[in-house]
C-alpha cells in the first residue's frame, strides 16, 4: 500500500472514530434557571432567604448597600425597623424618579417576588413579617 493512501484511511478512521464519540455524549440541553416557587405556605423567615436572592438577582445592591454605607440609594441596613411593609411596597412598585419600579424591567419581579424582598428588608434590623398574598401590585400602582 502507498504511504499516502494508508494516511488518509487512518485519517478517516480517526474522524470516523470522533464523530461516533462526539454523538455518543448524550446533550444537556441549556435551561434558563428555574424560579423558586413562592408558596402561601412559607414562614416569613423562609420568604426572606428567597427575597435576598432576588434582592441581588434584581441588582438592588447596585444602588443599595445592605451593610452601611452610601452608594446611589439610601442604605437599607436598617431600613426593616424604618419603614413598614406598606411603604417598602409603596416604594417597589411606584418606584421614583431615581429608582426603577420593581414591577418593570429591568427587575420585572412579581408581586411574590416582590414580597420576599420586602420579607428580607424587613429582616434588616427587624424581623420578617408578610406572607405571600399580604402584597398585592393593586394595592399600591399608580400612586
Ligand atoms: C438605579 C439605582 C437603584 C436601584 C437599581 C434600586 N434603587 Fe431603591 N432607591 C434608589 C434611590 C436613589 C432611592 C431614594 C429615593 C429617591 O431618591 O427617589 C431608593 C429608595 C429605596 C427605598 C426606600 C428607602 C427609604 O429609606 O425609605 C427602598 C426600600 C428601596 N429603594 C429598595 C430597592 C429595592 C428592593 C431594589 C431592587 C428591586 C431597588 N431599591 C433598586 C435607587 C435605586
Amino acid at each position: 500500500m502507498k504511504g499516502g493512501l494508508r494516511l488518509i484511511i487512518v485519517a478517516l478512521i480517526v474522524t470516523g472514530f470522533y464523530a461516533w464519540f462526539g454523538n455518543s455524549i448524550p446533550q444537556s440541553a441549556w435551561e434558563a434557571p428555574k424560579k423558586k416557587l413562592l408558596t402561601a405556605d412559607m414562614t416569613p423567615r423562609q420568604l426572606s432567604t428567597e427575597g435576598k436572592e432576588i434582592f441581588r438577582k434584581a441588582g438592588c445592591g447596585v444602588c443599595h448597600s445592605v451593610t452601611g454605607g452610601q452608594l446611589r440609594g439610601p442604605d437599607l441596613s436598617r431600613i426593616g425597623s424604618e419603614r413598614d411593609a406598606e411603604i417598602m411596597a409603596a416604594i417597589l412598585y411606584s418606584g421614583t424618579d431615581v429608582m426603577p419600579a420593581a414591577n418593570k424591567p429591568p427587575a420585572n419581579l412579581n408581586d411574590a417576588e416582590i414580597t420576599a424582598v420586602v420579607a428580607y428588608m424587613q429582616s434588616l434590623g427587624g424581623r420578617p413579617k408578610v406572607k405571600i398574598g399580604d402584597i398585592k401590585v393593586e394595592d399600591y400602582d399608580g400612586r
